[in-house]
């Protein structure tokens, strides 16, 4: 395992001659992995939206780990976006996406169009209980249910062994895995931390949209949970976020939309003094919105 690591390591400072295969079609991408499927090869999957950046290709190291073949989609998913001027000017540069892959060493890239997902007026619900209505829920109404129906869609054309997701959007990981739970999907999910920037921003494909001064105000997202880690007792949780709330109220440019304490599993707030606790930040930044989060224990 230390030795694929490294070798993994070293694989990503040199170009590797790729043989990434590309799909945009799911029924040849269906028939390509049924092939591989009976030579016994394990399938990891890791779908985004693509702009992709170093968070997303951590997800395809930890996948190259664990699995044989590794399949990352990109499909800038329109059922999951409440604001149509968000989903518009959603970055979309497949060309260096595809370098980027090819530099990583993925095997396949699964990049549909949108009639290849989806029928007209297509129906989607599921019942996700509190979930849906807590923090990102009730910002974004709606948004899981996007979320759940693209990834439901994905999971059965990949139908990948395990499926890689990052803590950065930890409520859609609880959400994800609370589908596959209830509908019994047979594939393991794992969650992998959230790369950041040198400065602390966690990497994220929506921060080009910062600009210079934006961008240095943005890191009292990153600053206020590493402060509140480094100064975290369970008893003065409600002072500490107090604390942290006051600190990003007075950023100049950011607009606070939630900074609370969860409970890892239920995502209910913590009320009475928890050891294990994850604290969630969301804020616009001009008019950027950026989410990030720690976990703590
Ligand atoms: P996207 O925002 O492109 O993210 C794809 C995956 O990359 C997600 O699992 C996300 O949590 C992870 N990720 C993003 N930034 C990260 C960071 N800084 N460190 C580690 N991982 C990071 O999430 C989506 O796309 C979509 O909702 C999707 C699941 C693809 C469904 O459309």
């Amino acid at each position: 395992m230390v030795i694929f690591k490294q070798l993994h390591n070293f694989a990503a400072f040199l170009p590797i001659s790729s043989s990434l295969k590309i799909f945009t079609s799911k029924h040849s991408l269906g028939e390509h992995l049924a092939t591989l499927r009976n030579t016994a090869k394990t399938i990891g999957f890791v779908p985004t939206m693509g702009a992709l950046h170093q968070g997303h290709l951590s997800l395809l190291a930890i996948a190259q780990e664990q699995t044989d073949v590794v399949v990352c989609s990109i499909f800038v998913n329109p059922t999951q976006f409440n604001d149509p001027k968000d989903l518009e000017k959603y970055p979309r540069p497949i060309e260096s996406d595809i370098e980027k892959l090819k530099q990583a060493g993925c095997d396949i890239l699964f990049n549909p169009g949108v009639s290849e997902m989806y029928a007209a007026n297509e129906q989607w619900h599921l019942e996700l209980g509190e979930l849906e209505n807590l923090l990102e829920g009730k910002f974004r109404p709606g948004h899981y249910q996007g979320v759940t129906q693209v990834v439901y869609k994905l999971f059965d054309i990949v139908q990948p062994d395990v499926a890689f997701f990052g803590q950065k959007d930890y409520q859609q990981f609880m959400v994800i895995k609370k589908m596959v739970d209830m509908l019994k999907l047979p594939v393991r999910l794992v969650m992998c931390p959230i790369m950041r920037e040198p400065d602390g921003l966690a990497m994220s494909s929506r921060n080009i949209h910062l600009s210079p001064e934006e961008r240095k105000h943005a890191l009292v997202l990153s600053k206020a949970l590493h402060w509140l880690a480094a100064n975290f007792e369970p008893v003065k949780i409600s002072l500490l976020i107090k604390h942290c709330k006051e600190m990003i109220e007075n950023e100049p440019e950011v607009e606070l939309e939630y900074f609370e304490a969860v409970e890892p599993e239920t995502m209910h707030p913590v009320k009475n003094n928890s050891d294990d606790l994850v604290v969630l930040i969301a804020a616009r930044v001009g008019h950027t919105r950026l989410i990030d989060n720690i976990i703590l224990k």
